[in-house]
């Protein structure tokens, strides 16, 4: 069994262990979305036939569980964090024109970018009905905060779309607002209502953040790749819409100035160009970007092991599995690609 596969299993056997937990999650989200509109049982029943990873319910189960707190606490507080990232979603395909997520067709694709919006609306309702379900003032201020920077994440990506002078810091800005932000939330809320100090709920908060900028580096990679053969979603997009990602971002600031404008030219085609595109593959091999990316996938991993180190009275096993687990999908991409 390779590597890879071990860490595939070992995350498999984290999501068996919570099963219940990850359906009462579900389930919660689901009765807060049934309405008249008939658009909306579309869209539970595509959230009920694939839910993703649901790393989000993941880290509230694990966390509270390696305080030795209780786990059904943890069911209702996940169902905040996944219903964030469903709204988000929804809008982000809008955005994105994508048509296939999680294999199945978009809520844009089946009913319009219209329709698609109004049902993130209805989830973004769904956030604050179970927020304030669990009379934590400081949690529905928290949620609120964190979609403002998904939003102001989402907004500074259009500010750099097709602007390649864009540096790795506006680059790690943006992804840092759009996806880290609310693992970091995520980890922060689990660890505060676990009843921990604010000393360690600071440390959750960085494992968080450093974790969901490694998520979305991995994300980005895939899509440049075009390679992940097993999430199923349109891949190859972030450059047809101009986003510039950090696998551009590297070969751009390694090339010499005549490949600057073969990329540049590629880059302004608005075509899902990316390694299947003899030019990009060939830059990438002459500068070994895989090997770059990993040096900055590092960077983000290291210092997610740090919080888990400084945190002594935790059961930090799972947490290791996950980390292992996304710089396993990095490696996964690349044998793929
Ligand atoms: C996916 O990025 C998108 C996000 C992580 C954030 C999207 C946020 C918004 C649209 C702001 C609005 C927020 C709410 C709560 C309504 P991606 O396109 O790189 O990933 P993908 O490959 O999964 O599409
Ligand atoms: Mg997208």
């Amino acid at each position: 069994m390779t590597q890879t596969t071990v860490q595939q299993n070992s995350l498999k056997l984290v999501h068996l262990k919570y099963e219940s937990a990850l359906d009462e999650t579900n389930a919660l989200i689901c009765r807060q979305l049934e309405s008249v509109a008939p658009q909306s049982n579309k869209l539970i029943e595509t959230l009920d036939a694939s839910r993703g990873k649901q790393l989000r319910p993941l880290f509230c189960c694990s966390i509270f569980n390696g305080f030795g707190g209780d786990i059904t606490k943890a069911a209702r507080l996940a169902a905040v964090f996944e219903s964030v990232h469903v709204a988000s979603l929804l809008h982000d395909d809008v955005i994105d024109k994508c048509q296939l997520r999680r294999n199945m067709p978009t809520m844009n694709d089946l009913f319009g970018d219209g329709v698609a919006i109004l049902l993130g609306d209805l989830v973004f309702v769904a956030i604050y009905e179970l927020a304030a379900s669990m009379e934590e003032i400081w949690l529905v201020k928290d949620v609120s905060k964190t979609i403002k920077l998904l939003v102001e994440g989402e907004l500074l990506q259009q500010q750099y779309r097709f602007k390649e002078e864009t540096s790795i810091e506006d680059y790690e800005a943006v992804i840092y607002r759009k996806t880290a932000a609310l693992l970091e939330l995520c980890c922060y809320a689990s660890a505060r209502l676990s009843g921990q100090d604010a000393e360690v709920c600071e440390e959750f908060k960085k494992f968080g953040s450093n974790f969901g900028t490694i998520f979305q580096m991995v994300d980005d990679w895939a899509d440049f790749c075009k390679a992940c053969q097993d999430d199923n979603k349109d891949r190859g997009v972030d450059i047809a819409n101009g986003f510039i990602t950090l696998p551009w971002l590297i070969l751009l600031r390694q090339c010499d100035a005549e490949e600057k404008v073969v990329l540049t030219g590629i880059i302004n085609q608005f075509i899902p160009a990316c390694l299947n595109h003899p030019e990009v593959k060939s830059l990438a091999d002459k500068y070994n970007l895989e090997k770059l990316m990993i040096d900055k996938l590092q960077e983000y991993k290291s210092r997610a092991e740090a919080v888990l180190d400084n945190v002594t009275h935790f059961d930090a096993t799972e947490m290791k599995v996950f980390l292992d687990f996304i710089f396993s999908e990095f490696l996964k991409i690349s044998e793929a690609k």
